[in-house]
């Protein structure tokens, strides 16, 4: 072989050797934990239960030192009719959800109350599940809407998310935002009151999706924690 043939050669093992070396950055999973109410608690109805989520990041940061959006940490409580045992794994979320949680929309809306725009339970009443009406909100989302519920402010365009995104956010919001066997709240602490005709068990599933790596939304972790609480 003639000498000049070899450089190829060196220059492919030099690529294969620091391939070899490079080692790709890992996103760490978020921890979350329910400081309050504690597990198998029980509370007389109509009083407030007051919660309290704690939830770190290695690359977003930690809640104890204001560094994360506090609006993207959720709770869920659910009304359940046998007890079960609250889990603490990671579990895959709905993808809607995480579109809600993840890109700006909170920041907007609530999921029970007005916010700068109508709560998702206040959507879900007026548009029934049918393909023209989701068509119709996709549409909206992307290009921005004004002017359909009676206040002054504007909701933005959508164009840094995908169609697909926001259909499944969309979705999400027709087909479970009034679930009467469920409440979403967002935010680090708060509080909510269980009526005497909802008394019951209740699983209160805390969940915070973090941002990965640069964004790269397939690189996305989700943590929860769950306890059990009654209400008399
Ligand atoms: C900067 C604030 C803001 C953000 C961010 C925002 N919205 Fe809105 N949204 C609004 C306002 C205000 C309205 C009501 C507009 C109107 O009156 O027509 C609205 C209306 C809506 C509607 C009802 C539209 C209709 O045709 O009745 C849906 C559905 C919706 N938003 C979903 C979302 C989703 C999903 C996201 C996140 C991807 C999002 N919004 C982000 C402010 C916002």
């Amino acid at each position: 072989m003639k000498p000049k043939f070899i450089y190829p050669f060196l220059l492919l093992g030099l690529f294969l050797f620091s391939f070899m070396n490079f080692k790709p950055q890992e996103n760490n999973p978020p921890v979350v934990k329910i400081i309050s109410p504690q597990n198998n608690s029980t509370f007389d109805s109509n009083v407030p239960v007051t919660y309290k989520i704690a939830v770190s990041d290695k690359e977003d940061g930690d809640s104890k030192f204001d560094e994360l959006n506090a609006k993207e940490v959720l709770l869920e409580v659910r009304r359940i009719t046998k007890s079960k045992p609250a889990s603490n794994k990671v579990v895959p979320s709905d993808p809607g959800l995480t579109v809600i949680m993840t890109s700006n929309c909170i920041n907007c809306h609530n999921f029970n109350s007005k916010s700068i725009g109508p709560s998702l339970y206040e959507i879900n009443k007026r548009y029934p599940v049918t393909k023209a009406n989701t068509d119709t909100l996709i549409k909206r989302i992307r290009e921005g809407s004004s002017g359909l519920w009676g206040g002054k402010e504007k909701m933005p365009t959508h164009h840094e998310l995908t169609v697909v995104e926001i259909k499944n956010a969309v979705q999400w919001i027709l087909k479970n935002a009034a679930d009467p066997n469920v409440s979403y709240y967002t935010g680090l602490e708060g509080f909510f009151r269980i009526s005497s005709a909802n008394k019951g068990a209740y699983i209160l599933t805390a969940s915070y999706t973090d941002h990965g790596l640069k964004d790269v939304p397939g690189k996305r972790l989700r943590a929860t924690d769950a306890v059990t609480i009654q209400s008399k």
